[in-house]
Formats: structure tokens, sequence, C-alpha cells
């Protein structure tokens, strides 16, 4: 499995909070079965993170990925970050303070749980102006889409991809959350799932525990593409 969506690296924002934590939470996603993660930090969050692409990025990134391999682990580290998503975010990008997926032509975008539909339409359509392909994380915990989910359909029209955290098909993040997970899903608006893991606890990258529910209702032909392949090619990088 890919996990395009995971707070693994250590001490810079609510995800691990250590090296400790990081290498235990790459130790849960192996036995899971994921073989890349994305490293997303949050980025650009007002009064939180700034997080912006730097030197300090790749260089932590080293870290980790030796502290990997000092403990056997085998999982592959990208690059990423999960910005969030302001009127800012398109002069961010031309002056490359902000990591896309993997250094390639899709980026991680959230938006506020209460944004209005039309001010994230706005932003996205700025950002695919770019040339950027906007991957919306977790959709299903905004209300607007909790709301009318048909919504999704005009954001994937306009060139989106479409995360929906694992979490919220356990309920996790409420029953609204849920029930909308579900019908976007049976509604084929999902593009790629993500764990969006912040530790070990809670909201953990266990993707195994999605992959075996999903693949018991709704056959593996269906999920298959949501967990590997449409999240492989997102990751590819700019060559
Ligand atoms: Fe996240």
């Amino acid at each position: 499995m890919y996990d395009i969506h995971c707070h693994i690296l250590p001490g810079i924002d609510d995800g691990a909070q250590d090296m400790e934590e990081a290498l235990q939470m790459a130790e849960m996603a192996v036995e899971a079965g994921t073989k890349v993660i994305v490293a997303t930090p949050h980025c650009n969050v007002p009064h939180f993170y700034r997080n912006y692409k730097g030197e300090w990025y790749y260089k932590l990134m080293e870290k980790f990925r030796k502290a990997l391999a000092e403990n056997d682990i085998k999982i592959t580290i990208l690059p990423g970050m999960e910005v969030f998503s302001t009127e800012e975010l398109p002069s961010l990008i031309c002056e490359d303070k902000i990591i896309m997926l993997n250094n390639g032509c899709s980026l991680l975008m959230e938006f506020g749980f209460d944004d209005e539909p039309d001010y994230i339409s706005y932003i996205i359509q700025k950002i695919i102006d770019l040339k950027v392909k906007p991957v919306i994380a977790h959709v299903e915990r905004y209300e607007c889409i909790q709301n009318n989910p048909d919504i999704i359909a005009e954001w994937k029209k306009m060139g989106c991809a479409i995360q929906v955290n694992k979490d919220s098909f356990l309920g996790l993040h409420g029953i609204y959350a849920e029930e909308v997970a579900y019908t976007l899903l049976e509604n084929e608006f999902i593009s790629v799932l993500a764990s969006d893991a912040h530790g070990v606890r809670y909201r953990t990258p266990n993707m195994m525990e999605i992959e075996q529910v999903l693949y018991a209702q709704y056959g593996e032909k269906k999920i298959h593409s949501l967990l590997y392949e449409n999240a492989r090619i997102l990751c590819r990088s700019r060559q």
C-alpha cells in the first residue's frame, strides 16, 4: 500500500513527537503492508505551523531515513506536506516554499472544516492555473461536503484528486464523516485513501484495518486502486 497523508516526521507538528514515535509509526505501517509513506507535516496553518520548504525539511527526512535503516525498518519515505489553503497559497507556490507529493505535480491541500464551497473552488482554480494538481485532504470532514456530497463532482471535474481518511470509515471522525465517506465511495468520488496518521495510539498508520473492512464490503477490485495505483500515480516525481 501507499499512504500519501501521514504526519510521521518527528517533532515538527502534532504528529510524531520524537524519533522514537516516528519509528514506531513506521513499524506499524510496515506490519500493515504499507510500502511507501509520503511524510506530510502541516504547513501554512495560521497561528500554528509555518513549516515552509527548506533545507531543514530534507535534513530531517535524511535523519529519519537513516534511523529507519539503522533499525532495519524497510519502508520508503517520500517528501511532501499538507498545506493549509489560504489566499497566499498561489504566491507561496510561485516562491517555491511548498513541497508537492514526492516533489512532483500534485499537492495535498487542506481547508478549514467550515470553509464555504465557493471559496474552496476559487482557491482550487488558482492552484490548477499554476499547473498543480490539487489533492483535497479528508473531504469527508468538511461541513459543506457533509451537507452536500455532490460538490465533489464539481471539484473532480475541475481536475482534483479526492482523499478520504481511513479513520472516517471506522467512525473515528464522527457519524457524519462516516456516512459521507461511504456515500463518496459508493458514488466513485474517492481517488485515494490515506491514514492521516498522527501517532501509534490514536489516528494510527495501520491501513490494514481499512483494507480488510472495505475489501470485505466492496471487493478487492474496487478498493485496490484507492490504496495502490491512484496513490502511486499521484506520487510520480517531476522528471
Ligand atoms: Fe493531516
